[in-house]
């Protein structure tokens, strides 16, 4: 599709969008005029990779006298980012980036008070259009959500239910639901994109029997990893900077489609390193960047430039627990949000240094740009099979493959569509994007009833993957299937292409789940748990906020 199609396209996706409160929001032209000088970043070349130890996020303890209460603090502190460069201003839960992890039991609740101690201004220039951040709205605000929880309404962190500094909240995780590499992050409406990046997430690990009955690698062998990108400036500091999908910068305190840093980081430091045994390790793979996707390998080549040696690993679990059985792949593909659980063997390879690769480009997937406008980050970390083997007589066998029921089809009860599309100016720049042509603060149209099974279409009209994910629930993957994009507009909804079902390695439960443009993802959902209101939304950061998100409401059976 040249240029021009593509905007006549999209242009005809939203062609009923009515007029939103686009109306302060600067031109393009006006853009292109305010284009300031770029300050210096920090390029990947300039700094001397894998000189700094993989930080393993400290675990939460409890909090006073009883085992289940915590506290988490949110503050603002310093912590260098690589040894070469100064501490960076950050925000974390307990002063720590990541946050403390946090573990806990299947059928063991727990409370977490959630206290905003950040100080009155934020660390990025706030965009005052978008919706949900338009003055006299604090510009620090905060919600944290346990992404993957199935937790009571009151207790989710509903994006508006934000509150400011020197407040906080208290909030009920019944932990009711299997073993699974859950994660919490901020989640204020309107600018969660930046929360998130100042620092504001962390590991949730849910365990339980079935899991303990695998004896898989635990402890100094079970290594959670936080994947992101960031961008700083000369001193080391965080630079938000969106950009369009062309790549054009925007101004700072201006809402961008999207935003890809320059720089790799794992559990909030740039390259590390990791010293490790020849022997399996288990590894929570989380991509919490903004918007990148990552397609993560483990390579034993010396250089990105070098023909890759991959080597084969295991997923064992996705984002809600245990896969039916192990899947044997060597790259995972994860959009934002999406976590992989592997077991990664590097037996036999002493002496070897292995590096978590990725290749995805960006934006994702960029099919329609000749070139794709953001470097990739090709490398994140190295692990360094430099370590004598300790505990030789530990054998270690991959899981069973373990009870695992489908969602039966036959009985859902409703099939609801979504179309995702993107608003555009007259230059084919983004203007915000939409879930069947509504925003987050539009009246409430899905109601689903309790205990109900539903199938959900999400049909992607635009020209970016966006992962897709539901609060509350988790769910399972039916198909992904193509359709046809001049039919679509015409009003059917005709599909293409041989339905394809998804990957062994995403046969499990997922709360987030890829849809590739001009394709429709089909899940299926069993609404458990509890009535109320609940959100559903694609988590690229830039989307969610701007404002590809929808509530939805559970309703009493019957
Ligand atoms: Cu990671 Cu609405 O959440
Ligand atoms: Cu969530
Ligand atoms: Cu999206």
């Amino acid at each position: 599709m040249d240029s021009k199609h593509r905007r006549d396209f999209l242009k005809l996706c939203v062609a009923s969008i009515p007029a939103l409160a686009f109306a302060n929001v600067v031109s393009a032209d006006e853009k292109k005029s305010q284009a300031v000088a770029q300050p210096a970043y920090r390029t990947p070349g300039s700094l001397e990779p894998y000189i700094d130890p993989l930080p393993i996020p400290k675990r939460l303890m409890p909090h006073g006298t009883s085992k289940d209460q915590y506290r988490v603090r949110m503050l603002e502190f310093k912590q260098p980012m690589h040894s070469q460069l100064p501490p960076t201003r950050l925000w974390g839960y307990e002063g720590q980036y990541p946050g403390p992890t946090i573990e806990a039991l299947r059928g063991r609740s727990i409370v977490v008070q959630w206290e905003n101690h950040l100080p009155a201004q934020h660390i990025f220039e706030i965009d005052p259009h978008i919706h949900g951040a338009m003055p006299p709205t604090p510009a620090v605000r905060t919600v944290p959500h346990l992404h993957g929880s199935r937790s009571r309404s009151e207790s989710d962190g509903l994006p508006e239910k934000w509150f400011a500094a020197g407040s906080s909240a208290r909030y009920d995780y019944p932990n009711s639901q299997p073993a699974a590499t859950l994660w919490y992050h901020d989640h204020a409406l309107g600018i969660t994109r930046m929360n998130v990046y100042a620092g504001l997430s962390g590991f949730f690990l849910l365990r339980d029997d079935e899991e303990r009955s695998m004896d898989l690698p635990s402890g100094d062998y079970e290594i959670p990893l936080l994947l992101q990108d960031r961008t700083l400036d000369d001193q080391g500091q965080l630079v938000y900077s969106p950009t369009h999908d062309d790549g054009l910068k925007l101004p700072p305190g201006v809402w961008g489609p999207e935003f890809f840093g320059d720089l790799p980081a794992v559990n909030g430091a740039i390259y590390p390193y990791l010293n490790v045994e020849p022997r399996p390790y288990r590894l929570r793979i989380l991509n919490g960047c903004n918007s990148r996707f990552l397609n993560v390998s483990f390579n034993l080549a010396k250089s990105p430039t070098d023909i890759p040696s991959l080597i084969t690993f295991h997923q064992i679990g996705t984002d809600g627990g245990f896969l039916p059985k192990p899947a044997a792949l060597n790259k995972v593909l994860l959009g934002p949000a999406e976590r992989a659980d592997l077991i990664a063997d590097f037996s036999g390879l002493e002496g070897k240094i292995v590096t978590l690769s990725n290749n995805a480009p960006a934006p994702f997937p960029g099919w329609e740009m000749a070139t794709t406008t953001h470097a990739a980050l090709y490398e994140f970390m190295q692990f360094r099979v430099s370590l004598p083997i300790s505990n030789k007589g530990k054998s270690f066998s991959m899981p069973p493959a373990i009870a695992f029921t489908q969602l039966d089809e036959t009985k859902a009860v409703a099939t609801r569509d979504f179309v995702l599309s993107e608003l555009m100016d007259d230059k084919g720049r983004s203007l915000g994007l939409r879930i069947n042509d509504k925003g987050y603060d539009d009246p409430v149209t899905e109601h689903v009833k309790l205990g109900s099974i539903e199938k959900w279409r999400f049909i992607n009209t635009t020209e970016d993957a966006h992962p897709m994910h539901l609060h509350l629930v988790q769910f399972q993957v039916l198909q992904r299937q193509g359709f046809n994009a001049g039919a679509f507009r015409n009003g059917t909804l005709e599909f293409m292409g041989a339905p394809r079902p998804p990957q062994a390695n995403e046969a499990g439960w997922k709360d987030t789940a890829v849809v590739n443009p001009r394709d429709v993802l089909t899940i299926i959902v069993r609404f458990e748990g509890y009535t109320g209101r609940y959100l559903f939304h694609c988590h690229m950061l830039e989307h969610e906020d701007n404002d590809m998100m929808r509530p939805f409401e559970v309703v009493p059976e019957g």
